[in-house]
């Protein structure tokens, strides 16, 4: 496995792959790598010639430095890990090189509006105009790829695709499926914070997205499902919703066709998300 930090050592690697003939692969990750991630690195694996990981903890995204500066980092686990899943180049770029004026603000970045201030970024202003426009530079400097991100954070793949969309990058984005324990449970790297009844309270996220996935419904009859459940689960809610997956409209009522089902929440203090594909009847 090639490790690279330099940035035009990186672009050149790339473009030399393409030269080739072979298709770029592209997993971005923050580090701390677990089972979402390696789901992600075999899906690269499996449809792309050549897999480039990029591990880069983008300050951009966090809005309190406590947050950034406790993010676990465990660069040698990576590095196995990666190994193992096959990354043909792991890129550890460095913070002077992505964000050379940082701290201070970088002029040209990425503003997304509405789509990045709702549900997740409600409470993270610029939190998603952070991912974009690090994602847009990781794009920039890998050039045509193929890149892999998880269903799991599903904002942030709809916040992608329209990044992809918007600004024209010549970039395939491959979501991958959720990623989950034996009984259902959405892999996070918060579920250890669980007691064992909390991790049954949990369950309540998968259950009401499977509720909600088996039956086609009125949006609003989807909703009222949604919540019940969860709060049935003793989860308090933070929102429990249907909505537009391109845009994250939320559903209005009467509306046919696929949607998907967003559902945050706490159980015990710690805050859990997780997804779904749900069906909608118009009345
Ligand atoms: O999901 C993540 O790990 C990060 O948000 C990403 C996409 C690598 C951007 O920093």
């Amino acid at each position: 496995m090639l490790e690279l930090s330099d940035i035009e050592a990186w672009r050149s690697f790339a473009s030399e792959q393409r030269s080739k003939g072979r298709r770029v692969g592209l997993v971005p990750t923050m580090g701390a790598l677990h089972e979402g991630h390696v789901s992600l690195f075999r899906a690269a694996r499996e449809t792309s010639d050549v897999v480039l990981a990029t591990i880069f903890v983008n300050p951009r995204q966090f809005q309190d430095s406590s947050d950034l500066d406790s993010y676990p980092r465990t660069p040698d686990r990576d590095r196995e890990l990666a190994l193992a899943c096959g990354v043909d180049c792991l890129i550890s770029p460095t913070l002077e090189a992505m964000w050379p004026d940082f701290p201070a603000p970088t002029p040209t970045t990425v503003t997304l509006g509405q789509l990045g201030e709702v549900f997740e970024g409600a409470g993270r202003p610029g939190h998603f105009d952070g991912v974009a426009s690090v994602v847009a530079k990781l794009f920039v400097i890998t050039g045509a790829c193929r890149a892999y991100f998880g269903e799991k954070d599903f904002q942030q793949l709809t916040v992608i695709r329209r990044l992809v969309r918007d600004l024209g990058f010549d970039v395939e984005v491959v979501a991958q499926p959720i990623v989950r324990d034996d009984d259902g449970l959405a892999l996070s790297s918060r579920n250890v914070l669980l007691s064992p009844d909390g991790h049954r309270q949990a369950l309540g996220f998968s259950r009401a997205l499977r509720r909600v996935a088996k039956e086609p419904r009125s949006a609003d009859a989807q909703r009222e499902t949604l919540r019940g459940v969860l709060e049935g689960a003793g989860v308090e809610v933070a929102y429990a919703e249907v909505v537009d997956p391109l845009t994250l409209v939320p559903s209005r009522d009467g509306e046919a066709g696929e949607r998907r089902a967003l559902v945050a929440g706490f159980v015990e203090g710690v805050r859990l998300l997780d997804n779904g594909p749900v069906q909608l009847v118009g009345r």
